[in-house]
């Protein structure tokens, strides 16, 4: 069985072909980062401009790098949403029409879905695991009892993990994307320079929060920088503190959310964190940590699933496939699309 994904909800045009048997057979990605840098963040209108005038491409060189042509394909992929809904719109019209044309399925995936599902293309995993899901427009922790079936635990009440790195990487003039720019100042920093806050450290549940550590940066940048120009001492000392809060933090919730998966799940003998901010070293050493004291097995996909990338979404689809959980050519893009909906309406912003 081998199925076509398309990514296109944010700032990365990819296409990728995967097979059943979890063979990547083609992965490209065409990163749009260059293209959104003198703004600092992604503008919707360039990005969803980029998507239409690359897919056609990225697609032709996926099929050529796997040898294969749009015959071979069994169903074809797309990220339906959450996401930039002008980039959503393309890769769902690229996808449907190719399955229109060709007579295929085609399924529309959860963007979510994939980053959730992504640990399983890269190593034998059996359901149910817990799940750190953390990158620039997503911060959750959920359960994932299997496909289709997924219980949030937490999520942000402001801002997601990489957006807190994003914007304090930029307050600092480090640049975007601001996390590996942070990781790297960090490395000759004092992480216990600037006594920064823990958010919701200690705290029952599972939710995030990264507002306040940010204004707490800011102030902190704002006072050093009224007595004389902040150094690269000062940026690196800033930038471990700041890299510490969040890896603190971020484990605590996960804390609490092992106990919460223990309850329901007592069989489950897995932690998978996904995302980009899953790339962080220091992260993932708490990560590592915090898992062989509870007992369970940390599993981190390679980076390039980690970020976003069309091999998840094509993945994804065949997970939904075997299941015949395929879509008609009447599904809807949706920039908004929580995985647990029941959990949609318990805190958090509704973000995803
Ligand atoms: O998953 P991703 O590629 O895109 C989204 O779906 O958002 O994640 C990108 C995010 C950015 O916010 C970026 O700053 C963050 O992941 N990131 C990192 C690192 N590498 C990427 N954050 C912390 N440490 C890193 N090494
Ligand atoms: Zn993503």
């Amino acid at each position: 069985m081998l199925i076509l994904g398309l990514e296109t909800s944010c700032d990365e045009t990819a296409a990728a072909i995967v097979d059943a048997e979890r063979r990547i057979r083609a992965d490209v990605v065409l990163s749009q980062t260059t293209l959104h840098l003198p703004y600092g963040g992604v503008v919707p209108e360039i990005a969803a401009r980029a998507h239409l005038e690359h897919l056609d491409q990225l697609i032709t060189q996926a099929l050529g790098e796997a040898k294969l042509g749009f015959g071979d394909l069994d169903a074809v992929a797309a990220t339906g949403g959450p996401g930039l809904i002008g980039g959503v719109i393309v890769g769902v019209t690229m996808g449907k029409a190719i399955a229109l044309a060709r007579g295929i399925p085609f399924l529309g995936i959860n963007h979510l879905e994939g980053h959730a599902l992504s640990a399983r293309l890269s190593h034998d995993l059996p359901f149910p695991y817990l799940l750190l899901l953390v990158s620039g427009g997503h911060c959750q922790l959920l359960i994932v009892e299997g496909v289709a079936r997924y219980v949030r635990l937490g999520t942000t009440i402001d801002d997601a993990a990489g957006e807190a790195f994003d914007k304090t990487a930029k307050l600092l003039g480090l640049g975007y994307p601001g996390g590996p720019a942070i990781e790297r100042a960090a490395k000759s920093g004092d992480a216990s320079r600037f006594p920064l806050p823990r958010p919701l450290t200690g705290r029952p549940g599972c939710d995030f929060s990264f507002a306040g550590l940010k204004t707490a940066v800011r102030q902190t940048v704002e006072n050093l920088s009224s007595r004389a120009e902040l150094s690269l001492r000062d940026i690196a000392d800033l930038a471990a503190s700041f890299q510490a809060a969040v890896a603190e933090s971020l484990v605590d919730r996960t804390a609490n959310a092992i106990a919460m998966f223990r309850d329901r799940q007592p069989g489950g003998r897995h932690l998978v964190v996904a995302g980009g901010v899953a790339a962080n070293t220091l992260l993932r050493q708490k990560l590592e940590s915090l898992a062989a004291a509870q007992g369970l097995t940390l599993i981190a996909p390679p980076l390039r699933l980690c970020t976003d990338n069309a091999a998840m979404i094509a993945w994804a689809g065949i997970e939904r496939f075997r299941l015949n959980l395929t879509d008609g050519l009447d599904f809807s893009p949706r920039p908004r699309w929580p995985l647990d909906p029941a959990a949609a309406g318990r805190g958090g912003r509704a973000k995803a």
